[in-house]
């Protein structure tokens, strides 16, 4: 199964890409993770990452493209792989379909995750992440057991270096700009599926897997 999930930031693409993986055992792929990561590690793609996605900007295509085509090359992919925050714009969801044909596959199914601008920040503002193994919360919807700790590995919660207003607001702006217009992109090609993405994390799961199966 090779799947994408689609939405704006906030929209809940990294939450249900985990449930995903963990219940169809194929791999997440998620380029914000893999650019979070090299940021951490201090290599040359994470401090030419970091200058865009600090103010809310995408990393150039060729960046992400280029680590895309590698890592759906993997092995671990054969079976299928859930895409988190790639594609982001027509050229890289253009090249994906090149990589995959060239490779006599394609992409399944392409869950948009459809939510409002209010729910977004909401939802961004109260997320903190785990430094150590990456593990997300948030203040009201999925709390940690004791403030500022990971309920998973003990590790330091913290908020993300983009996820203050400002930066929401312009990520907001660049997904209409630049992402929005997949959904047309996909709907071409039939395998488009939408979900209203409010409500309980489970209940979003629920309608995800109606699309999916
Ligand atoms: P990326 O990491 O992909 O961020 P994003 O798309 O902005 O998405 P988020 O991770 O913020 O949100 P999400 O939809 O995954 O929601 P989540 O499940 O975390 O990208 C970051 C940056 O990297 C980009 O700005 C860009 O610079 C660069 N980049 C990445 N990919 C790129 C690409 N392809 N091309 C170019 N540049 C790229 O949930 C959010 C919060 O809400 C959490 O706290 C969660 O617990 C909570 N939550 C989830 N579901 C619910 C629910 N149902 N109800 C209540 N709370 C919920």
């Amino acid at each position: 199964m090779r799947l994408i999930l689609l939405g704006p930031p906030g929209a809940g693409k990294g939450t249900q890409a985990k449930m995903l993986k963990d219940k169809f055992c194929i791999p997440q792929i998620s380029t914000g993770d893999i650019l979070r990561q090299a940021v951490k590690d201090n290599a040359e793609l994470g401090i030419k990452a970091k200058l865009f996605m600090d103010v809310g900007q995408l990393v150039p295509d060729d960046v992400v493209i280029g680590l895309i085509k590698e890592r759906i090359k993997q092995a671990d992919c054969e079976a299928g792989f859930i895409l988190d925050g790639f594609p982001r714009t027509i050229v890289q969801a253009e090249k994906l379909s090149e990589t995959l044909d060239e490779m006599g596959s394609v992409i399944d199914t392409v869950v948009d995750l459809e939510v409002d601008a209010d729910e977004v920040i909401s939802r961004l503002a109260g997320r903190s992440t785990c430094q150590d193994c990456g593990g997300m919360f948030h203040e009201e919807s999925c709390p940690p057991k004791a403030a500022g700790i990971c309920d998973s590995c003990g590790g330091t919660l913290a908020q993300r270096q983009d996820d203050n207003t400002e930066t929401i607001l312009k990520r907001l702006d660049v997904y209409q700009e630049s992402t929005a217009p997949l959904k047309q992109f996909y709907k071409k090609q039939g395998n488009l599926k939408t979900v209203t993405a409010r409500g309980s994390v489970e209940e979003i799961f629920s309608r995800v897997l109606e699309m999916v199966k």
